[in-house]
């Protein structure tokens, strides 16, 4: 995840530190959202020379920028790059991966630096979270960031909620996290782990 100034410094830094114990070496990650490249790009050398980091985003430009980002760290053949919507995942992600994604990270809302109106919306993010329950092996963590702060956000947060308290009683461990900067409404981690 990269740093802006619409994004709480600490809030990052939890995200960070839960991804930086979480992903090992070897292991596969996904970035269902991948948008600028950060969060890929940190996967990338999280999964070192011997994984694999799969990226999706809806835009093309999101690919581009994620391309670049990676070539300028000689980082690119590490990563598969879809351009898709993330609810079709189960047919964009090759079936040898399934069951052993270590991580699937969502970063939500639109890119920065490009047109607000091309932002997650809840039914696909939704379709595309449950769909990473069957991709992910066992201790595999689902690491999502919500912004609430624009009108969709805030359905789309609450819907997140609903769904993760669901999955608490089928053998998962979810919490949340909101940055203690007193901004209203709050960007939002939700860090879930199957048992
Ligand atoms: C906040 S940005 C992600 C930032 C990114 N993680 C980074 O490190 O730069 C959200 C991204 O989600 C993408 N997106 C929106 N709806 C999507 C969908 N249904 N499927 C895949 N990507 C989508 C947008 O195009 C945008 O690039």
């Amino acid at each position: 995840m990269q740093s802006d100034p619409a994004r709480p410094e600490s809030l990052v830094r939890s995200v960070h530190r839960a991804l930086e114990r979480h992903v090992r070496t070897g292991d596969i990650a996904l970035d269902a959202t991948c948008g600028n490249g950060h969060d890929t790009l940190r996967l990338a050398r999280q999964v070192g020379d011997t994984g694999c980091v799969h990226a999706i985003d809806i835009q093309d430009e999101a690919l581009t920028q994620t391309r670049l980002r990676l070539q300028a760290a000689c980082l690119g053949t590490r990563v598969e790059l879809h351009r898709a919507n993330h609810a079709d995942l189960s047919s964009v992600l090759p079936a040898s991966v399934r069951g052993r994604l270590r991580v699937a990270v969502f970063n939500l809302g639109y890119r920065p630096g490009s047109d607000r109106c091309i932002v997650t919306r809840p039914e696909t993010t939704l379709a595309a979270l449950q769909a990473c329950c069957e991709w992910l092996g066992g201790e595999g963590a689902l690491s999502v960031v919500a912004y609430p702060g624009h009108p969709a956000g805030a359905e789309e947060a609450a819907r997140i909620g609903q769904w993760a308290n669901d999955l608490i009683p089928r053998g998962w461990r979810a919490s949340w996290t909101c940055p203690p900067d007193g901004r209203r409404p709050a960007p939002r981690w939700l860090w879930l782990v199957r048992q």
